[in-house]
């Protein structure tokens, strides 16, 4: 026995994540805030992006690290790799597809969150009533009913696809948690615009719908739906048989912020017994608008909506809301509550109404926090003049456009969406496109400013989509002349280029 008790092995410590030294995580926190502050506040002053150098993109492919290099020179890679090259949307001149800036205070929030790190599944816990609040101010801003259920989501996507799984579910003439979609005589479709964004053609191939399923209308001269031919393609299916079930209407298309007429669309979902749900991704938020509001007049009647809160609320991504009119239907879509999920009367797991219930998703993180601080810090109001502001500047720089030979506005200015191009004259539909995709790559590439493009009816357009509370019409100012500059020695090339061939 003599000597076995030595041979037994050391007992290691045990190890944690927190730190070992709090003082000097605190020191490398305070430095980080400071870092962060700074970086906001000088933005302006750096290009609106940078396309990534080769060597920071090896950078960023490095086998995984075994052993701890340290919380500070982790953060030394973030500045040196990360910081430098984000994709530029908190830049005052950034207007591509439709992101948002997010704040320097949300930013601060979204630590907070992280600290606390509740689970927001669901349970008896102050972010839980924080998430619910910030549901019923959403709800009431824009009139849906006290009892009208929600929830916040990752974007507008999601919000779609929750939406429109609690639309297939409450029209099915049989329950599809329980059997699945059967094909053939039940094939339930849904109708929206052509303008309508692409989250909703993946909503209904991912609820088994298929394609087909979603019957594309098309729209008129406003870029907003065809109300009479969306009334004879119901008519249509229904007399071969197909059971429509929903009709998605535009609160702001993604490619021209057309809205479609909500008031009608709401009237001839009565008729039909359909469900109505509204992508409002970023345009229900104009219901902040005082000047504005009643351009999305009737969305208050939908069965279901979404929108954005990391578009037009600005806060950092990621942040959406769906709103069900039918609290009941939506519960039945997604409550499931196996043993080791229950949530009896008390304890943690009591008391409140589970967001799980209403989701996909199980566990859920705490991007109320950053909403409800903000809505608090800011006031309501000042982020209904701000989204006002982007209005009126998208209707600044329609005019810019307008006023100026040499540019043409391609769609008509409705929210906070403008659609142009380079048109010297003189120069071939086909060229033109390449022209102005050329004059894209340029702005983008040279950190002047960020429109992302589209096409209307063919013809590739500059387009700005503007939810930036950074940007001021000075901006607009600059685009237009570096449009007007790039696009000009581009037409020059063109025109070179021609007379070589010739
Ligand atoms: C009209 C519309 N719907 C849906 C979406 C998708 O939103 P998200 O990217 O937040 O999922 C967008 C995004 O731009 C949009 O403009």
């Amino acid at each position: 026995m003599n000597g076995k008790l030595d041979d037994k092995p050391a007992i290691k410590p045990e190890e944690t994540l927190d730190p070992e030294d709090w003082d000097e995580l605190r020191a490398l926190g305070h430095r980080m805030v400071d870092d962060m502050l700074a970086y906001l506040e000088s933005l302006r002053e750096r290009p609106v992006w940078q396309p990534l150098p080769d060597a920071v993109t090896e950078a960023l492919q490095t086998p995984i690290p075994r052993q701890p290099q340290g919380a500070q020179a982790a953060y030394e890679d973030f500045q040196q790799y990360v910081l430098p090259y984000p994709t530029g949307n908190i830049h005052p001149r950034f207007w591509g597809w439709v992101m948002g800036t997010g704040t320097p205070f949300a930013a601060l929030t979204e630590m907070l969150a992280a600290t606390v790190n509740s689970n927001m599944a669901g349970g008896h816990h102050a972010p839980n009533r924080v998430e619910a609040q910030v549901v019923a101010w959403l709800r009431s801003l824009l009139g849906f009913p006290d009892d009208a259920s929600g929830l916040l989501v990752s974007g507008a996507s999601m919000a779609n696809l929750i939406a429109l799984t609690v639309a297939r579910n409450a029209k099915a003439p049989f329950d599809v948690r329980e059997h699945g979609l059967p094909g053939g005589k039940h094939r339930m479709t849904l109708y929206a615009s052509k303008e309508t964004h692409s989250s909703v053609q993946k909503a209904a191939e991912v609820l088994g719908l298929g394609k087909t399923a979603l019957r594309l209308v098309d729209v008129g001269e406003d870029f907003a739906i065809d109300m009479d031919k969306l009334e004879l393609t119901i008519k249509t299916d229904i007399a071969m048989g197909y059971q429509p079930f929903c009709v998605v209407g535009n609160a702001g298309t993604v490619n021209t912020g057309a809205v479609d007429d909500l008031q009608a669309l709401a009237d001839l979902c009565r008729r039909y017994d359909l469900w109505l749900h509204i992508d409002g991704a970023f345009g229900a938020l104009a219901a902040l608008a005082p000047r504005d509001r009643h351009q999305i007049a009737g969305i208050e009647q939908a069965d279901s909506l979404g929108f954005d809160l990391h578009k037009w609320l600005y806060m950092p991504f990621e942040a959406g809301c769906v709103l069900v009119r039918h609290r009941d239907e939506h519960r039945r879509t997604f409550a499931l509550t196996p043993d080791y999920l229950a949530h009896g009367e008390r304890g943690i797991a009591g008391r409140f109404d589970w967001f799980s219930d209403y989701d996909v998703q199980l566990s859920r993180g705490f991007r109320a926090l950053k909403v409800w601080m903000s809505i608090k810090a800011e006031g309501i109001d000042r982020f209904g003049r701000l989204i006002q502001q982007n209005i009126d500047q998208a209707r600044y720089l329609g005019r810019l456009v307008e006023q100026t030979p040499q540019l043409e506005l391609l769609a008509p200015v409705t929210l906070n969406v403008v659609c142009f191009r380079f048109n010297p004259g003189g120069i071939s539909e086909f060229s033109l496109n390449r022209l102005n995709e050329k004059l894209l790559y340029d702005l983008q590439e040279q950190g002047i400013a960020a429109p992302s493009s589209t096409l209307i009816n063919g013809e590739f357009a500059l387009r700005c989509a503007i939810t930036n509370h950074r940007s001021r019409r000075s901006d607009f100012d600059f685009l237009v002349q570096q449009v007007l500059i790039r696009g000009g020695r581009l037409a020059q090339t063109i025109t070179q280029e021609w007379a070589a061939v010739k």
